[in-house]
């Protein structure tokens, strides 16, 4: 499958340990672009009906792609690159994930089990199914070993934080360095490049390179690979940062935790891929449109000779276009399917299927810092209310982009800027 040309150069061969089985793939690749590239679709088992599944967002964010990854369990494979000699494997399945003898589960329980009620009516029954139901629900198993050496911690003082290196992100961030040369601006991003969703499309990458060395010119340190995992406005109370709000961000990075004070935070943490209601959506080869993006274009995998494209007519139709233009372009077959269709039945034999809906804002770190948040339809989720200041209702945090509301990547980027001059203007 890997017979389109990558974004960006392959990584040198190497060697992952799949189950016992020698898989070639490339350094950096993730694992599960690595076992999606040779075939292997089923990457785990569901915790309590035992269904098959397999990546969907191929962002880190929807959890359905974990495996078990030397020795440590519930590994998001799609965060992993791959390097020599890595050790994955699959979960919760008996004896293995393809021919799980526990998905009896969902055979037994076609219309949902209450596991809280079943067999309450006898003490010893009762007792018997929760050993069972211990044995096979859950998800992974204890690690191989502890964890030899506490994480490093340090703390780090900046102006300006920005979470995300979209569009908006790497707009707002460049925006900040430029109107204040010599500012401490940290742009924080949890991939392994630059660009969020411009690297579902076709010449994304080539666009999210030339705009973080902007802003790399314009100054802005740029800490890929690193996760801002939560924010607690308790603590950093004895910070010496002036004029910000009070507490700290924690980023986990390579090198071990930040605990990151600013003076400014600005969110642009994008939004996350969903789903869409029809029957069997969860399985294996269902993706979200993003991911078969990122697949061919950024990582040169062509998923099937035809993409079966499900929506409901909120997804971004400028996406799409181009989405579907870099498709046929590369010989991929696209058909298009709208919800009520797919809901009587889609026939995917030999297709994948990409789902196209409006993503949610990515939000929960606003509202850490006690932002307020209001559940709007039409922007996917709770998005924060911002103004043409794009700060949000605590002073001196701001979002941008698709998390207040799905804003597509060219408007992002525009109002990152805006968003960038705004809260320099603060400064
Ligand atoms: S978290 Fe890996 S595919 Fe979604």
């Amino acid at each position: 499958m890997r017979n389109l040309p990558a974004a960006l150069e392959r990584g040198r061969p190497v060697t992952i340990d799949f189950e016992g089985q020698s898989i070639a793939t490339f350094e950096g690749e993730p694992v599960a672009v690595a076992l999606f590239a040779t075939g292997t679709r089923v990457l785990g088992r569901s915790p309590k009906y035992h269904r098959p599944r397999g990546l969907f967002c191929l962002d880190g964010h929807c959890g359905s792609c974990l495996l078990r990854v030397d020795g440590r369990p519930n590994v998001r494979s799609c965060m992993v690159p791959a390097r020599e000699g890595l050790r994955c494997e699959r979960q919760n399945a008996f004896p293995d994930a393809e021919l799980d003898l526990l998905q009896a589960a969902d055979w037994l329980f076609p219309k949902g089990m209450d596991h809280h009620r079943l067999m309450t009516g006898s003490r010893l029954g009762n007792e018997l199914f929760v050993k069972l139901v211990r044995q096979m629900g859950g998800s992974g198993t204890l690690p191989d070993r502890p964890p030899s050496e506490t994480p490093v911690v340090r703390n780090e003082s900046v102006d300006v934080c920005v979470v995300g290196a979209g569009p908006a992100g790497l707009a707002a961030a460049t925006a900040v360095a430029e109107a204040r040369p010599g500012m401490r601006v940290v742009l924080i991003d949890e991939q392994d490049h630059t660009g969020g969703s411009l690297l579902a499309e076709p010449g994304g990458v080539e666009l999210a390179s030339a705009r973080a060395a902007a802003a790399v010119r314009a100054g802005v340190r740029l800490w890929s690979c690193a996760t801002a995992i939560a924010f607690y406005p308790e603590d950093g109370q004895d910070s010496v940062v002036a004029d910000g709000p009070p507490g700290l961000l924690a980023v986990v990075t390579a090198q071990g935790l930040v605990r990151l004070a600013a003076r400014r935070f600005l969110y642009a943490t994008g939004s996350y891929d969903q789903n869409l209601p029809f029957p069997d959506n969860d399985r294996p080869g269902i993706i979200s449109a993003r991911a078969c993006g990122r697949l061919v274009f950024r990582w040169g995998i062509r998923p099937a000779p035809r993409v079966i494209v499900v929506g409901d007519g909120t997804a971004d139709t400028a996406f799409l276009a181009r989405l579907y233009a870099g498709l046929d372009e590369r010989g991929i077959a696209v058909q298009t399917v709208t919800l009520d269709q797919a809901q009587s039945g889609v026939g995917a034999r030999g297709a994948v299927i990409a789902v196209a809906t409006r993503p949610a804002p990515a939000s929960e770190l606003l509202r850490q810092h006690g932002a307020e948040l209001r559940l709007d339809v039409a922007k996917g989720g709770f998005a924060p209310p911002v103004g043409p200041t794009f700060e949000s209702t605590v002073a001196g945090v701001f979002a941008v982009g698709d998390v207040t509301g799905f804003r597509g990547t060219e408007i992002a980027y525009s109002d990152g800027r805006l968003a960038g001059v705004a809260l320099a203007a603060t400064l």
